[in-house]
C-alpha cells in the first residue's frame, strides 16, 4: 500500500490518500486540544495509545458485527482505514452523568443513570459543535431517518461492548463520543477513534479518571494516565 498525498490535518490525526482509492492512512499525533481548540497542548506518547488501542477495539467491535472503517495497523502511529464520507454527528452516549451533560442539566458528576443516554452534536467547528436532536439532522440533511436509527443501534451496541470490556479490567466507562461515516456505496460504519481522548474511563477502585478530562481539567498525570489506561487494555484477554 502506497502513501500518497496528506488530504486533511484534524486537531488529533492526519489523513493520507493511498494508491487504492477506497482506502486511507490515519496518523495519529501527540497533539491535544479542548474546548473547540482553545486549549492547546502535547500528550507525550498519545498517539501510538490512540491508534494501538483504538484498533484493538475496532477489531472487536467488527467481530460484534458492528461494522467499522478499521482495516489493519501499519505502524506504532498509523492505520489503514476504509475511505468514508464523515456524517457530521458527534454521538455521544452517557452511563453516567459527567462533563457537558452535568452542566447543562445540573446534574453532580457521578449519577449513575438508569438507562445508557444518546445525544448529537451538530459536527462544525464554526457553530461550536452544538447539540442537535434528530429531526433537527433531518431537517439539516445531515442523514437519513434509516441513517439515524441505524446510527443509534450502533452506537447503543458500541457501549453495551465497551462497558462489559472495561469493567472486566476494573475501569467504568462513564461516557464517549462516536463518529459515523458513509463507504463509497452508503453503507454507515463506525469510524474516527474510540481513545482516552474519546472516552471518559474512571478506575472503579479509586475513581481516578484515567482519561482526556485530565488534560481538559489540568489535572496532571495525563501521560500516567493514559499509560495506565493502555496498561489495562493490555491485560485485557
Ligand atoms: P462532554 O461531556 O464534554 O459533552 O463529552 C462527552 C464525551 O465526548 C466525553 O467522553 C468526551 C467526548 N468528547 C469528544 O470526544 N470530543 C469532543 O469534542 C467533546 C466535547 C467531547
Amino acid at each position: 500500500m502506497k502513501k500518497l498525498c496528506q488530504l486533511y490535518e484534524g486537531k488529533a490525526k492526519k489523513v493520507y490518500a493511498t494508491d487504492d482509492p477506497e482506502l486511507l492512512i490515519v496518523s495519529y499525533k501527540d497533539d491535544a486540544t479542548a474546548f473547540n481548540g482553545l486549549k492547546k497542548g502535547t500528550i507525550k506518547g498519545k498517539g501510538v495509545i490512540n491508534n494501538q488501542m483504538s484498533n484493538r477495539l475496532m477489531a472487536r467491535l467488527a467481530t460484534m458485527g458492528i461494522p467499522n472503517h478499521f482495516v489493519e495497523e501499519l505502524s506504532e502511529r498509523e492505520t489503514l482505514v476504509r475511505r468514508v464520507e464523515i456524517v457530521p454527528l458527534e454521538v455521544i452516549v452517557r452511563n453516567i452523568a459527567a462533563g457537558s451533560f452535568s452542566k447543562r442539566y445540573g446534574v453532580e458528576e457521578g449519577v449513575v443513570f438508569d438507562e445508557p443516554t444518546i445525544e448529537y452534536s451538530y459536527k462544525n467547528d464554526a457553530l461550536g459543535d452544538p447539540l442537535l436532536n434528530t429531526s433537527h439532522a433531518l431537517a439539516l440533511g445531515i442523514a437519513t431517518e434509516q441513517e439515524i436509527e441505524t446510527i443509534q443501534t450502533y452506537a447503543l451496541a458500541v457501549n453495551h461492548f465497551l462497558r462489559t470490556f472495561w469493567e472486566e479490567v476494573g475501569v467504568t466507562l462513564v461516557d464517549f463520543k462516536l463518529e459515523f461515516g458513509r463507504t463509497s456505496d452508503g453503507t454507515i460504519i463506525l469510524a474516527d477513534e474510540i481513545s482516552p481522548d474519546t472516552c471518559r474511563l474512571w478506575d472503579t477502585a479509586t475513581g481516578e479518571k484515567l482519561d482526556k478530562d485530565r488534560f481538559r481539567r489540568d489535572m496532571g498525570g495525563v501521560e500516567n494516565a493514559y499509560q495506565e489506561i493502555m496498561r489495562r487494555l493490555e491485560t485485557h484477554s
